[in-house]
């Protein structure tokens, strides 16, 4: 015999792990896969503050048709993995560098932001209350995705009323379809990612779905992913669409140097800060397109991505094809940054949370 609140408690972890048991840990890929619980905060315009938020049931959210981010794209992302780790435990990795990162993309997109207490509190309450939706250790992570965006009506181009903060959250495996492959880029001449004195340094919406029609073509002729080149020149390679680039030359690792156009990636910057500890020297600097044809490895890194090797480059015809049997570098680096995420070695840096 159990009491009533007994078997309820009995009856929800039954629940609970009848649910968990149904996910198949080992085939995510990266898809949303709805979760409980996601966070809410208000402000009202330029000269308000985020007050306390909330967390609410995962679920629709009401806009009005005049919102800023619906009608002029005023709208920020972000992306930070959670882990579980071996032992017990939930660890996020480096989400204050995130909550700095829309900071400065707020003050580019005339929005006010949530401070960096606010930002890494929410991100923490959305990944421990939708734990049971971290993946096991080393089966993939829980992707973070706070928002920020002008949810206030407003029809005359101008800053919108009222701003949303909102953090969701989706189990995720491998972003490409390729799984840990390397991947096959293609060199786009036509279409760019973003422009100087655009906004491809921050993390705007409106960075994202020009590059669809780009991606789709090159996926049609059986590439993975577009390499983007500079608007300027066209000849200085920039980012692929939803990652940075490095390139491997003897000891140097080089990638593009941040000039406005391209994405201050967290990866980007802890891979650097790696491979310096590890004795490569690494520059940011101008590539071009020849630099890149002619590297001994590039790789992929991003949030969502990790650290992808690539295989090979296509540009105006010409195919390139780098080394993509071990020891490869990107590799080593790779599996250092996730060491430091699962804690398999110690963070010295205090980059995890
Ligand atoms: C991330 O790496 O977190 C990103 O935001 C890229 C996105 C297109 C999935």
């Amino acid at each position: 015999k159990i009491g009533a609140s007994t078997f309820a408690t009995q009856a929800a972890s039954f629940l609970q792990d009848a649910c968990e048991s149904s996910i198949d840990w080992n085939n995510l890929g990266f898809g949303l896969m709805e979760t409980d619980y996601m966070y809410t905060i208000k402000c009202g315009g330029k000269d308000d503050d985020f007050k306390a938020g909330k967390l609410i049931r995962y679920g629709n959210i009401e806009l009005s048709p005049c919102a800023g981010v619906l009608n002029y794209g005023q709208g920020l992302f972000e992306g930070i993995k959670a882990y579980r780790r071996e032992g017990g435990g939930v660890f996020l990795f480096r989400p204050q560098e995130n909550a700095i990162r829309m900071q400065k993309g707020a003050q580019r997109m005339c929005m006010p932001s949530p401070s960096t207490a606010q930002f890494v509190d929410a991100v923490k309450q959305t990944a421990l209350a939708n734990k049971r939706w971290i993946p096991p250790p080393g089966k993939g992570s829980l992707y973070i995705r706070p928002l920020l965006f002008g949810s206030g009506p407003v029809l005359g181009l101008a800053p919108a009323s009222e701003y949303t903060f909102l953090v969701y959250a989706s189990p995720v495996g491998n972003y490409f379809k390729e799984g840990t492959a390397p991947l096959n880029l293609y060199v786009e001449d036509e279409f760019h990612r973003a422009t100087r004195g655009g906004a491809g340094g921050v993390k705007s919406i409106t960075n994202y779905a020009p590059v669809l029609k780009a991606i789709s073509r090159a996926r049609d002729r059986g590439f993975s992913d577009v390499l983007y080149l500079d608007s300027v020149n066209k000849r200085n390679i920039e980012e692929v669409s939803s990652c940075n680039i490095f390139m491997l030359k003897g000891n140097v690792l080089s990638t593009p140097e941040i000039n406005g156009s391209i994405l201050e990636g967290i990866t980007r910057k802890s891979i650097m800060d790696i491979a310096t500890n590890l004795v490569y020297r690494v520059e940011e600097r101008s590539i071009t397109i020849e630099d890149v044809m002619d590297a001994d490895e590039v790789f992929c890194t991003g949030t969502a991505v990790g650290v992808a090797p690539v295989g090979s480059i296509t540009y105006k015809g010409n195919r390139v094809a780098y080394k993509t049997s071990t020891p490869l570098v990107s590799k080593k680096l790779y599996s250092r940054l996730v060491d430091i995420q699962t804690g398999v070695v110690e963070d010295d840096k205090g980059w995890v949370v």
